[in-house]
């Protein structure tokens, strides 16, 4: 039976077991997949130790990511621009793929599963952590009319629109660049709703079109997909979609398989109620 794990810390809320193992019974395949909690200091080694055990395929999530960009022998092309790696595959010669399914997740569940627009949008996305970083690239060749980067730290949106210029009309700053523009589409990242928070945003910034997504998910709506129901958005999301096609790119990366994303996410979101 082929092995397969997430390395996280925290751990526990994991729901990756659960969604592998109905891609794999899906899809008529047997795996392991177990979720393990790794303690800080630890990833390299635990990782190696995993691979050396006879382990075909590691999931990576915080706080790891970049450690495994550190570990993989090889990137993608998509990984190298994330600067994080989230799935590991033992190659055929013993050696380490590293790879980034997240962008594509969240592209997937926008366009795929929720039927969104990205190209030809004005693009907003809140916060400039790793979590940004991660989406840029997929974000950008979808070809967005505009994409603009607002952070609470303006010199970290900024320092991203420049790494990613070449790949489209990329902005950085603060989020008075807002100014009175208005956006199509726009995408939370930042932290602020885990702490209750919601950005300090413009009351006209949205037309009665856009769309809102929030990366995070949860039981509840979060404060951002909250703010954006009082604007009368058009369509509001949580990240739970996002978190499966993730998923399943990474399946697909392993198993040279694809499964059906819908059936997995509503299964989940009953779960949850
Ligand atoms: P992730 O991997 O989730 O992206 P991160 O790299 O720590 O995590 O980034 C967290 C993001 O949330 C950052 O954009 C951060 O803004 P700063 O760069 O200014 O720190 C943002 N963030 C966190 N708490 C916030 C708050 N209370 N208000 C606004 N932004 C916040």
């Amino acid at each position: 039976i082929d092995k397969y794990a997430v390395f996280g810390n925290p751990i526990k809320q994991s729901k990756s077991p659960t969604i592998h193992s109905a891609f794999a019974s899906q899809c008529g395949q047997s795996i392991q997949y177990r979720a393990v909690r790794v303690e800080e200091g630890d990833f390299e080694r635990a990782a190696r130790a995993f691979f050396k055990e006879g382990g075909h395929g590691l999931n990576v999530t915080v706080p790891f990511k970049q450690d495994a960009f550190k570990l993989a022998d090889r990137l993608s092309e998509r990984a190298r621009r994330a600067g994080a790696v989230n799935t590991l595959t033992l190659a055929e010669d013993g050696t380490i793929d590293g790879d980034n399914t997240d962008g594509i997740g969240i592209v997937r569940d926008m366009i795929a599963n929720l039927g969104w627009m990205v190209q030809g949008m004005r693009v907003l996305i809140i916060g400039a952590g790793g979590a940004v970083r991660g989406v840029l690239e997929p974000l950008l060749r979808e070809r967005p009319k505009a994409l603009l980067i607002v952070n609470r730290t303006a010199a970290r949106a900024e320092q991203l629109a420049t790494e990613f210029s070449d790949l489209g009309p990329v902005e950085g700053g603060g989020y008075d660049c807002i100014g009175s523009r208005q956006f199509d589409l726009v995408i939370n990242a930042s932290s602020a709703g885990l702490a209750g928070e919601v950005p300090d945003l413009p009351a006209d910034l949205l037309t009665e079109h856009s769309c809102c997504y929030d990366m995070v998910y949860g039981n509840d709506p979060t404060p951002f997909m909250r703010w954006a129901a009082q604007q009368a958005a058009w369509a509001v999301a949580d990240g739970l979609g996002m978190l499966v096609e993730q998923a399943a790119e990474s399946f697909y990366v392993w198993r040279r398989q694809r499964p059906e994303t819908q059936s997995v996410i509503t299964e989940l979101r009953v779960g949850m109620e």
